[in-house]
């Protein structure tokens, strides 16, 4: 089996992350049987400093040719870099925010699980956390406030900034589904995230989340309102397997998901269409601070790579092969210097990667 990745290496410390999920793969590929064929393309910053537009037509023509595109992280230090003297529809985001509505990557798929091996690193006690948490968090991706309509006016002196949120309800049935199919392979429970104390588009969300939900019988729905959700994050993670939200609040609710597991170097991700392709990277950002010191945590982007196997070609055993092998690296006491901890052996980006790599078997 031949498969086509499109390959988006990025800013910061994009490169070398994404270097170590490929040596993941291609080890996986000589185990396994496969064969990844690996096409390299520019976003972000790297693309603003060839072409001077953070995505060109060529990189979306060429990422919906593949099958999958692995990325690592695009965006500079915003104080620093002239990427930023740019207007706000040339910086390296907008071309993030471009290829997911391109491709319309309207399922943003962000698990935060909590490793045994990494308890404390997590910054809550360890009473809530006992026996560890995972969740998924199914953020929409393609609609509501990223995607509305903004103006920025002066009316006799006076500034105005607008940004419209809009949801239809098919834009909310699809994404539901998605959610509830991704419950009937976990848990069976769904909390679907909102503010339907105030806002139109978020009654029109229960709405139809609602009606989703009597095609699922055997899964377990609660609306739950934005704020008491980010509260319960930290009082009680374990309660969540599936949270289904839009987009501005998946945003934010993803980032404290992400810091209660207390390694966001840790964190995949997977942005999906209706067909199989899907745009794979980690939660983290491009964290220019310690790019090229060798140091970053390679292994988000190896969990990113795994969820490529499993939802763009179905290779279950393969993806499960890469886990296992993240799991008996930190069983082993291997960490980068963001997971490290007493007693236990710091090694660099590429030798965590090659340590993974090390572990993996049929
Ligand atoms: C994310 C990021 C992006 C977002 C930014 C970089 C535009 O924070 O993927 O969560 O807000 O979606
Ligand atoms: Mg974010």
């Amino acid at each position: 089996m031949r498969l086509n990745i499109g390959v988006i290496k990025g800013d910061g410390i994009g490169p070398e992350i994404v270097t170590e999920a490929m040596k993941v793969l291609d080890k996986t590929g000589e185990v396994y049987g496969h064969e990844c064929i690996y096409t390299q393309l520019l976003m972000g910053g790297a693309s603003i400093d060839v072409h001077g537009v953070p995505l060109t037509d060529e990189t979306i023509e060429a990422a919906k040719a593949s099958d999958a595109v692995l990325m690592g992280s695009i965006g500079g230090d915003a104080k620093t870099s002239p990427w930023y003297q740019l207007e706000p529809s040339k910086r390296p985001e907008a071309g993030l925010l471009k290829i997911r509505k391109e491709l319309n990557l309207f399922a943003n798929l962000r698990p935060a699980v909590l490793y045994d091996e990494l308890k404390g690193a997590c910054p809550l006690k360890e009473e809530i956390t006992d026996g560890g948490f995972d969740m998924m968090i199914m953020r929409e991706l393609t609609g509501g406030l990223y995607f509305g309509e903004r103006k920025t006016v002066e009316v006799d002196g006076v500034m105005t900034a607008t940004d419209e949120l809009t949801y239809n309800e098919n834009e909310i049935r699809r994404i539901a589904k998605r959610g509830f199919d991704i419950a009937m392979k976990r848990r069976k429970k769904v909390t679907s995230v909102d503010k339907a104390n105030v806002l139109d588009s978020s009654r029109l969300w229960r709405k139809v989340v609602e009606e989703v939900a009597a095609d699922y019988p055997e899964v377990t729905l609660e609306n739950m309102l934005v704020d008491n959700c980010a509260m319960q994050l930290v009082k009680d993670p374990r309660q969540f397997d599936v949270i289904l939200t839009e987009n501005m609040f998946g945003d934010i609710l993803s980032d404290e998901a992400s810091m209660v597991t207390g390694s966001i170097g840790m964190l995949a991700s997977a942005s999906l269409n209706e067909t199989k392709f899907g745009l794979y990277e980690p939660s983290g950002g491009s964290a220019p601070d310690i790019a090229g010191k060798g140091i970053a945590n390679p292994i988000a982007t190896i969990l990113s790579a795994a969820m490529m196997l499993r939802f763009s070609f179905d290779l279950d055993q393969e993806a499960e092969a890469i886990e296992n092998a993240v799991s008996q690296v930190l069983k082993d006491g291997y960490r980068t210097i963001d997971i490290m901890s007493e007693g236990k052996t710091q090694i660099s980006t590429s030798e965590m990667g090659d340590r993974i790599c090390s572990y993996i078997h049929l």
